[in-house]
């Protein structure tokens, strides 16, 4: 069902294709210590052109566990890119190796741009502040895992949910498969509009958004549906780090640092079912002192990351074992690789003004602009563009809707 896809954003998977993933996972987990020949004589290409240590580790186990082999390129100092290639013609050429590759880059839209430029499927493992749509299958694959369930679940995201490219992902998740979500960020780190008003229109509703746990506490709602002890509400604390490497002046990190911690004492005020998620790495949000609380689920969470990316990969690569669901599918009879599905707006001379979006590299990118939810965003980045009052959409194109 998802063989040869190209995986850019959560959007890219239905969620009855995420359950099938899921149960895949499930049937992969024995030989995720061992070895199957799932994949054997299949290679996958590792771009990272960012730090990782968990995302390239466990699609790397997870291709050699399925007997398939890998090839890595985790330097970009080391690679034709430190010679002034392009990602569009980098991609070209590693297509001609592997059979999927995987992609982590730190501008936004690089992996949408990899997918375009290549015929082998592109899986995105962070693209800037954009997404990161395979953590959020292991996120989601660990609240199932914790909590039995991940529809109606409770959970409070607390961190950088501006720059955390794995909040937005897990969030979008979350919203799909109509889980409850509350927002807890320093002010100056909440969701920029367009995150939240994708996640709104995705769950039917805003999230709900404070600017401390101690202002979650004090909210009447919350209050009244969990008789007055808002924190035993949760199923999961889902914790990031604040995005240091994201932040355009090192006063604006300054302004943000050490501003909240996830310690004993919040534990405290949880419910005793409540897990404790965490993408890792983690710096000084997340204290020692709860590792040992049977709780703290980020190290089981991580270990889950290469079931999952097994799961993954063998579908792409065409060997999935579960079934494809009814009704699925359809939605991507379009043509593999092209730009997403969102009606296109001519905005003649305009380029995208996102200083993190790889257009500002890659110039050899047409610009290219899409109607998302209203407003007129780049296609790559898929961040807003401002069109002022003699732009496209004051002309009476269909992008004013706000
Ligand atoms: C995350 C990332 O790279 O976005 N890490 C990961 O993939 N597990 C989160 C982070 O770096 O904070």
């Amino acid at each position: 069902m998802l063989a040869g896809r190209d995986i850019i954003r959560v959007s890219d998977l239905e969620r009855e294709e995420m359950d099938a993933l899921f149960s895949f996972a499930d049937e992969l987990a024995p030989v995720a210590r061992g070895k199957s020949d799932l994949c054997r004589g299949k290679v996958l290409a590792a771009l990272f052109y960012e730090p990782s240590t968990r995302t390239r580790l466990s699609f790397e186990t997870a291709m050699l566990r399925l007997g398939g082999d890998v090839i890595s390129c985790a330097d970009p100092s080391a690679s034709s890119a430190a010679k002034g290639e392009t990602l569009a013609d980098t991609v070209r050429i590693v297509e001609g190796y592997a059979d999927v590759i995987v992609i982590r880059h730190p501008l936004e839209g690089s992996a949408a741009v990899a997918a375009l430029y290549c015929n082998a499927p592109v899986v995105n493992a962070g693209d800037g502040a954009h997404e990161h749509p395979t953590q959020t299958l292991l996120d989601l694959y660990t609240l199932r895992a914790e909590r039995g369930r991940i529809e109606g679940a409770w959970v409070l995201l607390v961190g950088d949910l501006k720059y955390g490219r794995a909040a937005h992902s897990f969030a979008y998740g979350l919203a799909l498969f109509r889980a409850n979500m509350a927002c807890v960020c320093p002010p100056g780190l909440e969701m920029e509009g367009e995150v939240s008003k994708r996640l709104a229109r995705i769950s039917g509703r805003p999230a709900l958004q404070f600017s401390s746990i101690e202002d979650l506490e004090k909210d009447e709602e919350l209050r009244a549906a969990s008789g007055g002890k808002p924190m035993r509400l949760f199923d999961a604390i889902y914790v990031t780090r604040i995005q240091k490497e994201r932040f355009r002046s090192p006063e604006e990190f300054e302004a943000v640092r050490s501003s909240y911690s996830i310690n004993a004492e919040v534990l405290r005020r949880a419910g005793d079912d409540t897990v404790v998620m965490h993408p890792l790495p983690r710096v000084d949000e997340l204290d020692y002192g709860l590792d040992s609380d049977p709780r703290a689920a980020y190290f089981r969470q991580a270990s889950r990351g290469v079931p999952v990316r097994m799961a993954l990969l063998a579908a792409i690569l065409g060997k999935s074992a579960s079934p494809q669901p009814r009704g699925v599918g359809a939605r991507h009879a379009v043509p593999l690789h092209a730009p997403p599905e969102y009606p296109k707006v001519e905005t003649p001379g305009l380029t995208c003004e996102n200083p993190r979006c790889i257009t500002g590299q890659e110039r050899h990118l047409a610009p290219d602009f899409r109607e998302i939810e209203g407003t007129v965003c780049c296609a790559y980045c898929e961040r807003p563009i401002a069109l002022d009052s003699a732009g496209p959409a004051s002309r009476g194109s269909k992008t004013n809707k706000e």
